[in-house]
């Protein structure tokens, strides 16, 4: 894995967006993954910015998500509801195609298959995925296989708690599952882009870049992938020896 050191949350943003349009620049059918959380936000107003000023056209991008808790789609934690409040019902041009995971399904196991056809059909040419403090990528949490594949995965409690604090709501109404990618789709994306900002992500960090691979810090998975991508901000990166 490659990694890149950036000075704050801010240029951490700037860099994950400049692969965004990279990866929409590079391909004449783009397909973009993208993903929710405190991290994201910075990179979602950018995207906004890019489309509206027309620095970027995303009228034959396909935008994916990498997961979705399982709850109604409306919920002030749902990925849908993040992803419209902060980018498609912001954006003038809209993409080509949306595609979300149905965190309300019925059937469950229907609906992983039905996202994997999805995902399938879709080769991501850039998949941005955040870092859990505990090390998870999407909800491969700690212990999950390294070959993972599209999942119902049950949170943590330090993702639990995250959530709770991303989203301000209690531990009964948050959401403890989660439909995500596993590992083998994230690493089929063309590039995979994790980006890591906060010292409350040092710790994670250091076992990441630092520690043994192991799937007791899920992101270590990445170590040996050429094709992955670490943005790392100073707060994040303080607890590394180099
Ligand atoms: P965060 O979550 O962006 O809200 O910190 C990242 C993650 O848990 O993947």
């Amino acid at each position: 894995m490659k990694v890149i050191f950036v000075k704050d949350y801010d240029e951490m943003s700037d860099k994950a967006y400049e692969f965004v349009v990279q990866a929409i620049e590079g391909s004449e059918n783009p397909v973009v993954g993208l993903t929710t959380g405190g991290t994201p936000r910075g990179l979602m107003k950018r995207i906004v910015e890019g489309v509206n000023s027309k620095q970027i056209d995303v009228s034959n991008t396909t935008m994916l998500n990498l997961d979705e808790y399982i709850g109604p789609n409306e919920a002030v934690y749902s990925a849908k509801t993040y992803m419209y409040d902060n980018l498609y019902n912001l954006l003038e041009t809209a993409p080509k195609n949306i595609f979300m995971p149905n965190g309300a399904a019925e059937d469950l196991d229907a609906e992983v298959q039905r996202y994997n056809e999805i995902l399938a059909k879709h080769p991501r040419d850039i998949q941005i995925c955040g870092l859990g403090t505990n090390g998870h990528i999407g909800a491969n949490e700690p212990g999950t296989p390294f070959d993972s594949t599209t999942f119902i995965a049950q949170h943590t409690d330090a993702t639990i708690a995250s959530t709770m604090n991303e989203y301000g709501i209690t531990r009964e109404e948050s959401p403890t599952e989660m439909l995500t990618q596993g590992f083998k789709e994230i690493l089929e994306s063309k590039h995979v882009v994790v980006f890591v900002s906060g010292s409350h992500k040092a710790e994670a960090v250091k076992a990441v870049i630092e520690g043994p691979v192991t799937t007791d810090w899920p992101a270590t998975n990445f170590r040996d992938k050429d094709h992955v991508t670490f943005i790392i901000d100073e707060a994040a990166a303080a607890l590394l020896n180099k």
